[in-house]
């Protein structure tokens, strides 16, 4: 393949250079994957209207989520292990969305820490939190993303419970590593990437191990993180992390207009329609055929972000049709991550940024802040 062109080519390219464990650690959904699968495939249902003979100069993507400008409405979604998709992953990415202007959300579960992406950044990156049952370890983690001057909170709550996905266990994808004849295999296939991730000592956990009690290596980080989600995290939480943090704070995990109504009663900034990539409650509905009513529900009480199977610039476009202010991809910046480093996630970038603005001036719009509902010839789905 010479340059890849779609988000497609990029998954195609990953899956030649990472190691399968890793690679379907990224592809994977809970259970059968149905609600993954629709997550992409709903997008499709939706059609554009095409309009001609309309003034399609000087066209513009850029927007603000949050209130930070971004030069067009996506961010990269704050994805565990990223690290392991290409060496030092996290600090790759979070130049690469840098440099072209769109947020970048750091994982609580990343391999690069917060220190390590902060290193390499000029400007404020986003920070994911997952609430765990060690509030010591949660003030100390945003007392790091403060340090770090991180400029927005991203709060997850759709994972009090570890969704269960089949291939990370056939694939014996666990902390501390369960070396097999097949895992090494699945290694020695790949002597690039072995190679890369021998020259960097990013290996590990960097926020959680040396950081959360009696965490000292993969080992004990096993233990850990299992027993460390926590079934009991409530609204009241939230309350306590929004007044602990004091900052920008996103709600991460809403597929429902109740949770919706209550994200918008915290006074939080932004709340993301999100069925975590189909990785949590398998058999819940797509993302997108979500949104509608979500937007409905909570008019503009809060700020409506999205993510969810976005695979090209015009998935983008359709969730701002429908909406959303901002959305996030995840496997699409990962598989550009594992297939070329820093160069496949500007790539991911440079595909969707490319397909929206074409396909905008094609629907005889010039400005993304003025893409509406208008811009569909039908949605299946009812607000
Ligand atoms: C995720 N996601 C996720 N979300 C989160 O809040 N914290 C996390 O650590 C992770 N980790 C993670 C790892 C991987 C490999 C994937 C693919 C996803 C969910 C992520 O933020 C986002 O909701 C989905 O990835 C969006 O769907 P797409 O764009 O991947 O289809």
């Amino acid at each position: 393949m010479s340059t890849p062109l779609t988000i497609a080519d990029l998954k195609t390219l990953a899956r030649r250079r990472v190691p399968k464990m890793f690679f379907d650690y990224a592809d994977s959904g809970a259970w059968t994957e149905g609600t993954y699968r629709a997550n992409e495939e709903d997008f499709a249902r939706i059609k554009l209207r095409q309009r001609v003979l309309v003034d399609m100069t000087n066209r513009t993507l850029a927007t603000t989520m949050v209130g930070e400008t971004a030069s067009m409405p996506v961010a990269l979604a704050p994805t565990g292990m990223t690290g392991m998709q290409h060496a030092d992953g996290e600090m790759l990415a979070a130049k690469a969305a840098e440099e072209f202007g769109v947020p970048f959300t750091l994982s609580t579960m990343s391999i690069c820490s917060i220190e390590d992406v902060a290193s390499v950044t000029s400007k404020p990156f986003w920070f994911q939190l997952y609430v765990m049952k060690d509030r010591g370890f949660v003030e100390r983690l945003i007392g790091r993303a403060k340090a770090a001057k991180c400029s927005a909170l991203v709060v997850t709550a759709d994972l009090q419970i570890l969704g269960q996905r089949h291939k990370d266990i056939r694939n014996g994808l666990s902390a501390p590593p369960k070396w097999t004849l097949n895992s090494a295999l699945q290694l020695a296939t790949k002597p690039q990437w072995c190679l890369e991730m021998l020259q960097t000592k990013r290996r590990g956990f960097g926020n959680i191990v040396g950081h959360a009690s009696n965490v000292s290596d993969l080992s004990s980080l096993g233990a850990w993180t299992a027993e460390q989600f926590d079934p009991r995290l409530s609204w009241d939480d939230i309350r306590w992390i929004k007044d602990l943090w004091g900052g920008k704070l996103i709600i991460k995990g809403i597929l429902d207009e109740e949770d919706a109504r209550a994200a918008a009663d915290t006074g939080a900034d932004a709340l993301i329609v999100s069925n975590h990539g189909g990785r949590q409650l398998d058999g819940v509905p797509s993302s997108i055929s979500m949104l509608p009513r979500i937007v409905d529900a909570v008019g503009d009480r809060i700020e409506v972000h999205f993510d969810g199977g976005i695979r090209s610039g015009q998935d983008v476009l359709k969730a701002v049709a429908l909406g959303a202010r901002g959305t996030y991809i995840g496997r699409p910046f990962l598989w550009g991550l594992g297939a070329m480093g820093k160069q496949g996630v500007t790539a991911s970038l440079e595909i969707i940024r490319k397909e929206m603005d074409i396909s905008m001036a094609l629907c005889g719009k010039r400005d993304i802040q003025h893409v509406d509902r208008e811009i569909l010839a039908g949605t299946p789905f009812p607000a």
